[in-house]
């Protein structure tokens, strides 16, 4: 078990280069074996959950080779299995996405039921639905979920709420479906349009991927393809949140700004300094004392859900009162309660947190309760006086790679320790 160890305070200053989108690579892997021939993957961030991802689709016969750290070769011609149910697969929530990719290639498939973060309810009626409006048969019997359909028909879906994993599973089983598929009240995320141009280039027929309505129309074939994935939204969010919260100067990297729009907007907001450029946006709140603002947690384009919790860090040493909505998920704060161990200043009531900012956070013994919570738990060791230790750092290692060591080269005191 591995724990993260920081003295601060610190004040990051420098560059960071942000790695390959987890959200899309996590939907890109399974949308690789649908092809009929070798696709290669770009970008991919090296972190857990692309390796659990990797060794699942070799687990069920796919051959695949890593040609660089970053780079996967993925050739699933001899893939015969349509049987996920092993380990890997419960462990996290993107291994639905396999629903979508084996119902699409074999048009049958057997999937665990999903782990991942726990926040709350995180349900999956919306793909299964869309499945059964394409003529897909699904039961779930002991934690498997099996989908099959002799024949899988495009169909209208209208999405009832706004899901990122429903609209990609729905549109990876429409490419391979007969006839057209219309997907309404669609998400708009980034990784959606990343997915649907993957998907594009291997011969799927997509359009309006980015707007609330996806046509589809559904070809016999894909081929293979080489394809480099998008930055990461959240992981270069975190990163102008750490500059924010440490007083710091950071160029954020090898990013798309447009994507960082409801953050930025934000953190000037907050009084920041925040300047774009093409691929890139430096933060710089060197001597600034930023003021806590009210955020509200939406579907893309608005504030993600996945920066709720950095964000409800950084209002805990902002001046004034700050308020945080969670509309996304229902229980999303369980990790205020570390924050609360190290002096911040929060009350929770159902879907609001509201803070009061204090001058500065006091280093503690805390844990990751889940993957963007053990985020907002490195930069609130890396603003507090003292050493903290975060525990579970398991969960930060699913979304975010070398933290480390991309912290190091900023100027953090931060090391891992194995216990
Ligand atoms: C994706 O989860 C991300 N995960 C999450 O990121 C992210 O928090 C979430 O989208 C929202 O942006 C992956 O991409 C692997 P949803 P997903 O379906 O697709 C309700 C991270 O930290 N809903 O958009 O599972 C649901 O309860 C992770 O990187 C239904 O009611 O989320 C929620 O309130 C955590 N029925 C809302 O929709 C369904 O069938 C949005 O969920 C599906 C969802």
């Amino acid at each position: 078990m591995d724990k993260l160890v920081i003295n601060g305070p610190c004040r990051l200053q420098g560059e960071v280069s942000i790695s390959g989108a987890k959200n899309a690579a996590v939907a890109i892997i399974p949308a690789a074996i649908m092809a009929n021939n070798i696709c290669i993957i770009e970008n991919l961030p090296s972190i857990e959950d692309v390796t659990s991802l990797n060794t699942t689709i070799t687990k069920m016969g796919a051959k695949t080779e890593f040609l660089d750290q970053h780079t996967l070769k993925i050739d699933s011609r001899g893939m015969e299995n349509i049987s996920a149910t092993f380990e890997e697969v419960r462990k996290m929530r993107a291994s639905y996405y396999l629903l979508g990719a084996l119902l699409a290639r074999y048009r049958r498939a057997e999937v665990a039921m999903p782990g991942g973060c726990d926040f709350g309810s995180r349900p999956i009626d919306l793909h299964l639905k869309g499945f059964r409006a394409m003529g897909a048969q699904v039961s779930v019997e002991r934690d498997v979920i099996r989908v099959e359909a002799e024949k899988l028909q495009g169909a209208s879906i209208y999405m009832d709420t706004v899901s990122v994993g429903a609209t990609i599973n729905i549109m990876l089983a429409a490419v391979l479906a007969e006839g057209k598929t219309v997907i309404e009240n669609a998400a708009r995320e980034p990784h959606i349009v990343d997915v649907a141009n993957f998907l594009n280039i291997m011969g799927a027929k997509i359009k309006g991927a980015g707007t609330d309505v996806i046509r589809i129309t559904g070809v016999e074939e894909l081929h293979g393809a080489q394809y480099t994935i998008i930055p990461d939204q959240i992981e270069a969010g975190t990163y102008m949140i750490a500059a924010a919260i440490t007083g710091g100067d950071i160029l954020v990297k090898n990013i798309i700004p447009t994507h960082m729009d409801s953050l930025s907007a934000k953190l000037d907001e907050m009084g920041a300094g925040v300047e774009e450029f093409d691929d890139a946006i430096r933060v710089n709140a060197t001597g600034r004392h930023l003021k806590a603002v009210s955020v509200q947690t939406m579907a893309y384009p608005g504030f993600p859900t996945d920066l709720q919790p950095q964000m409800t860090t950084l209002l805990t040493v902002a001046e004034g009162i700050g308020k945080v909505t969670e509309n996304v998920w229902e229980n999303r704060y369980q990790y205020t309660q570390m924050l609360k161990l190290m002096g911040a200043q929060i009350h929770v009531e159902g879907r609001v947190a509201i803070t009061t900012g204090v001058p500065s956070l006091t280093a503690a013994h805390v844990d990751a309760t889940d993957l963007r919570a053990g985020a907002a738990m490195v930069l609130a060791g890396l603003c507090a006086n003292g050493e903290t230790v975060i525990g579970e750092v398991k969960y930060i290692d699913r979304g975010y790679e070398e933290i480390e060591k991309k912290l190091t080269a900023l100027g953090a005191s931060i090391r891992r320790v194995h216990v």
